[in-house]
């Protein structure tokens, strides 16, 4: 059986001021009538798959649940971290959880916060990727690169081990620029999309082997787990001595065993402004709208206005966004430096 792991514990704070650390990005609704996470659920359909596992901060429990009884969606499960120890962890619970009640499914593991445009095509790639998980593989998606991201995951294609999946011959996480410049220009590369999907004890003996550390303190604090109305609450103390680590650098980097199928969904993790921009619906000028706006003579911007009317004259390549306390005016081409605002306010409190 399929059983999807939805991961929603991020912060998504290069999207300040709209994601904030009570209510980040991936519960917020950035494009169409759903939030990212309802859109994450949404797009199984047309999959046979088991309800899903969600794992969050404690912190946004009724969040979630809230998101998903809106729109009627089942679950099995809604994991409760006292603290972020990233995503490597935050797998491992879900792979527990699901072995604990005697089962062995294939786990396929989703960002809550990414837009997938073409959903055909997504679900075309997860069922390609379920015989090779079937047979112990450790799937990932690969995405065709266009710029030399630095934030994302690069596989190298090795060899063909069906139609539609090849060999990792290498898996490097966030290389530096020079490094992605020439994986870029190599066309030998895929960005890791960030979904993956593996049986549940697959993903366990890998940890045993790379990270027997983050294995035992996530088993530890499984052991102390109690229900909680819908949610599985830790033993607290185990899961905050557990090392925070991703299953990039923790497993994918390191494993012998993991396949690439290609994904062309029109992926983005809209990991900035620009990127939202990118894939929302435009107007003849450029401009991607949300609220009461108001423009003449501007292009191709951003702008997302909450609370007031907010209009532009004689402006190009914006981003602004107005909440009810807090205001951003960004270049477009500068949004990855959202983040040092975010670590600004975070010194100042
Ligand atoms: N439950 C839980 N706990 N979820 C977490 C945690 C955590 O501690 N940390 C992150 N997540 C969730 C995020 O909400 C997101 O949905 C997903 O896990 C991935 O985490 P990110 O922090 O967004 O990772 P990233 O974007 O830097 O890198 C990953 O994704 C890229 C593609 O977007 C890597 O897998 C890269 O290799 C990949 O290219
Ligand atoms: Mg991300």
């Amino acid at each position: 059986m399929l059983l999807p792991v939805i991961m929603a514990g991020g912060s998504g704070t290069r999207l300040w001021p709209l994601s904030r650390t009570l209510y980040p990005k991936q519960f917020l609704t950035l494009t169409g009538d759903n939030s990212m996470l309802q859109d994450t659920v949404a797009r199984l359909q047309g999959l046979e798959h088991q309800a899903p596992v969600l794992i969050c901060n404690e912190e946004h429990r009724f969040i979630v649940a809230e998101q998903l009884r809106q729109r009627h969606f089942a679950h099995s499960g809604i994991i409760l971290e006292p603290a972020g120890r990233n995503t490597a962890p935050a797998i491992a619970l879900a792979a527990l959880h699901a072995t604990a009640q005697g089962e062995d499914p294939l786990l396929l593991v989703l960002a809550a916060d990414h837009v997938i445009q073409n959903q055909v095509h997504f679900i075309q790639a997860v069922q390609q990727a379920l015989p090779q998980a079937a047979a112990g593989k450790l799937v990932t998606f690969g995405i065709v690169p266009h710029a030399p991201e630095t934030g994302y995951g690069y596989i190298r294609q090795g060899k063909a081990v069906s139609a539609e999946a090849y060999q990792v011959a290498a898996f490097v996480e966030k290389p530096d620029l020079a490094t992605a410049e020439i994986y870029l220009a190599s066309k030998e590369y895929y960005w890791n999309s960030g979904m993956f999907m593996f049986r549940a004890s697959r993903y366990l003996e890998e940890l045993a082997t790379h990270r027997p550390d983050i294995l035992a303190a996530c088993q530890q604090a499984m052991q102390g787990v109690h229900h909680d109305l819908d949610f599985l609450r830790l033993n607290e103390a185990a899961f905050l001595a557990c090392p925070d680590d991703s299953i990039d650098y923790a497993v994918m980097e390191k494993t012998q065993d993991a396949v690439v199928v290609p994904m062309d969904a029109q992926w983005s993790d809209v990991g900035s402004w620009s990127a939202l921009w990118e894939v929302n619906s435009k107007d003849e000028d450029g401009n991607a709208i949300r609220g009461d706006v108001l423009t003449t003579q501007t292009r191709n911007s951003y702008i997302y206005a909450q609370h007031k009317l907010v209009s532009t004259v004689g402006v190009d390549d914006l981003i602004i966004v107005e909440t009810k306390d807090a205001v951003l005016v960004a270049n477009k081409n500068n949004v990855q430096d959202v983040k040092a605002i975010v670590a600004q306010l975070k010194a100042a409190n």
